[in-house]
């Protein structure tokens, strides 16, 4: 646990987080505590370090492949099977240099332009922003807020997934699994529900899971190839969340289809995306065989970071029950508006949270909190918004 009390500061290392031109760009003021883009303050495991200095110091970085490392997928459908019981053979695995750039060429291969893609507001931004700009229109299921005992969380709203996708302009249910931002980790019975009902009406599932990994203890991810027996879906995995590596490039999309994962690729080359990264495929390497102790750890603290928040946020701020991921969920209407929102948290509190706008649809008077920081740091925040 103490590899995660502590960090290196991450000025001058390039960190769009922390960048300050980019938070005036984005956030508008300039010095704040970078609390919204979602990449942890943690160094990443030992192992990968290792991993990447050892490749650094071969010296030469030209283009680079993932095709002849068997092992390579080898430990990325190891970790599958062992850490959540689904078995992905490797020729399954394509690589892609992130998991949004996935979901383009996913809705490229699989649309028409003016086709529907079923997306769950509230939601990760670029999920609607990529639809749009893959020509295609986001159609919202919006998430229901139930209000339980110890906070507010979301459910699916299944009865208006049925109906949008009985809608046969809409091809894709594009499904946020675990959600972010909502921290849900979607139970059997919920997956279920939805895989019954995009069987009833051929619609394709693109299951982003990218979270999959930091789920807290006790609690199940349930991949989506595990419980859907037909060829349509593509699920998407990165070690970029889990092991903190995303400024490598490198993810993977799992399509058991071969025809369409054929398509992905060929559109994937067309789109003229990054080739792998040769860092990012050693860091992913070192990662799924070697950091699985890391994680536990990793979880156990976060876990902790999330009790933290929910024992001392005041009572204006409704924390969301979370099952997963770093990023914290909450409810600040009783603020009022947006403007008294950002008066809160930046002019008075210096605090760069992400406003839930962003987020869309449902999104509006949220907040949501990056907490994978040292604990100690995380303390001082919460003083500072008390
Ligand atoms: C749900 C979800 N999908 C995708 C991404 C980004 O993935 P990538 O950087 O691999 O495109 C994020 C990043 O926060 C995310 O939360």
């Amino acid at each position: 646990m103490g590899y995660f009390n502590s960090c290196p500061s991450r000025e001058h290392s390039h960190s769009f987080k922390y960048s300050s031109s980019i938070m005036k760009k984005k956030l508008g003021p300039q010095n704040l505590q970078p609390l919204w883009v979602a990449d942890m303050d943690f160094l990443c495991p030992p192992a990968v370090i290792e991993a990447v200095k050892e490749r650094a110091a071969h010296g030469i970085f030209g283009y680079s492949t993932m095709a002849d490392d068997g092992e390579l997928l080898e430990h990325v459908s190891t970790w599958q099977k062992l850490r959540l019981d689904w078995q992905v053979d490797t020729p399954w695995i394509s690589y892609s240099p992130g998991v949004v750039n996935s979901i383009y060429y996913l809705v490229q291969a699989l649309c028409e332009p003016g086709d529907g893609v079923i997306v769950q507001n509230p939601v990760y931004g670029p999920f609607r922003s990529v639809i749009k700009d893959a020509k295609c229109n986001w159609i919202n299921n919006q998430m229901l807020k139930i209000q339980g005992p110890r906070g507010p969380y979301y459910q699916m709203d299944l009865e208006d997934l049925e109906k949008k996708a009985a809608d046969p302009k809409n091809k894709i249910l594009l499904l946020c699994s675990p959600s972010n931002p909502g921290g849900r980790v979607w139970t059997m019975e919920e997956l279920t529900a939805v895989r019954d009902i995009c069987h009833r009406h051929e619609v394709f599932v693109i299951s982003d899971e990218i979270h999959g990994d930091l789920i807290f203890p006790g609690e199940r991810h349930i991949p989506w190839g595990l419980m859907d027996s037909t060829e349509n879906w593509a699920v998407l995995i990165s070690p970029s969340k889990t092991f903190n590596v995303p400024g490598l490039g490198t993810s993977f999309c799992i399509i058991k289809n071969k025809k369409l994962r054929d398509q992905f690729n060929l559109i994937k080359y067309h789109n003229h995306g990054a080739m792998e990264n040769p860092f990012g495929l050693v860091a992913a390497k070192a990662a799924y065989a070697k950091a699985s102790p890391w994680l536990n750890e990793l979880k156990e603290y976060l876990k902790g970071n999330y009790e933290l928040i929910d024992r001392s946020i005041p009572d204006n701020i409704k924390l969301y029950r979370q099952e997963g991921s770093y990023l914290a969920w909450m409810d600040v209407s009783s603020m009022g508006s947006v403007k008294k929102i950002k008066e809160y948290f930046y002019e008075q509190r210096s605090l760069g949270v992400q406003l839930g706008e962003d987020f869309g649809p449902g999104g509006e008077g949220h907040v949501r909190l990056n907490f994978a920081l040292p604990s100690r740091v995380l303390k001082e925040i919460l003083k500072r918004i008390n």
